[in-house]
């Protein structure tokens, strides 16, 4: 049956370790919303050249790789995810190599209007939940329902040294620390669609805060622009 209803779309970007993708997942579930986590698709994108010896501070190579690769997406349990040439990254999205060079792939001009399509596009998959860097202000612009979530850099440091210690049993708190903010510093100088506070963003900063706060914050905010008609 055709769904002419427009979808609610909830935009929720800020840097790296913000809390971004933990709250956003639980807005979604919550709100029995689809959620969609940008960053994914660079993570892809850099997965696939990483694998395929491209040379990612060439965007030549990047580009024309690119336009090679068969792209699947569809929603799994109200996540949307996707295969490359009939293959899902998984975990592998969050592999040190691609850490390491998703930030520069994220610089080139075409790789970010192919994936900003692209993302757009899970538009059919219903009401949703969206995270990343520039989903309010530049994927998403006309939606009311924005939020930009931000913590101080010790704290995001912290965040992110756990999570890779539960994933790989170790890490180093500095290291994470100069990694994030190489990343940062790239994500906000880069000359397209930088990490950005969107016009009509709430803030948030989510230093001291739990999860559940924040989520109950932005859910009773969606709840309410719902209610009154957005
Ligand atoms: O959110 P994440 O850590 O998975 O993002 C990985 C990288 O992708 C990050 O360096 C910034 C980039 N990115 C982007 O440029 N635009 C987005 N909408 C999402 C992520």
């Amino acid at each position: 049956m055709p769904n002419n209803k427009r979808s609610v779309i909830v935009a929720i970007d800020g840097p790296s370790a913000s809390g971004k993708s933990t709250v956003s997942k639980r807005v979604a579930e919550d709100l029995k919303f689809v959620f969609v986590g940008s960053g994914a698709f660079y993570r892809g994108m850099t997965w696939k050249s990483v694998r395929e010896g491209v040379e990612v501070k060439n965007p030549e190579q990047v580009i024309h790789l690119m336009f090679q690769l068969k792209w699947n997406f569809y929603a799994e349990n109200r996540v949307v995810v996707f295969t490359i040439d009939g293959e899902d990254p998984g975990l592998q999205l969050r592999s040190e190599p691609v850490r390491e060079k998703v930030a520069t792939i994220a610089t080139i001009p075409e790789v970010r209007s192919f994936l900003v399509e692209r993302l757009r596009e899970t538009k059919r998959f219903g009401d949703m939940v969206m995270e990343g860097r520039d989903v309010g202000s530049v994927i998403f612009p006309d939606t009311p329902l924005k939020f930009y979530l931000d913590a101080d850099p010790q704290e995001r440091a912290r965040r992110r040294h756990k999570e890779l210690v539960q994933m790989e049993g170790e890490g180093n708190v500095s290291e994470v620390l100069d990694s994030l903010t190489r990343r940062d510093q790239i994500d906000r100088t880069r000359k397209i669609d930088p990490l950005q506070i969107s016009l009509g963003a709430k803030v948030i900063n989510t230093t001291s805060l739990g999860i559940e706060e924040v989520v109950s914050l932005i859910v009773s905010n969606v709840q309410q622009a719902i209610s009154k008609g957005l």
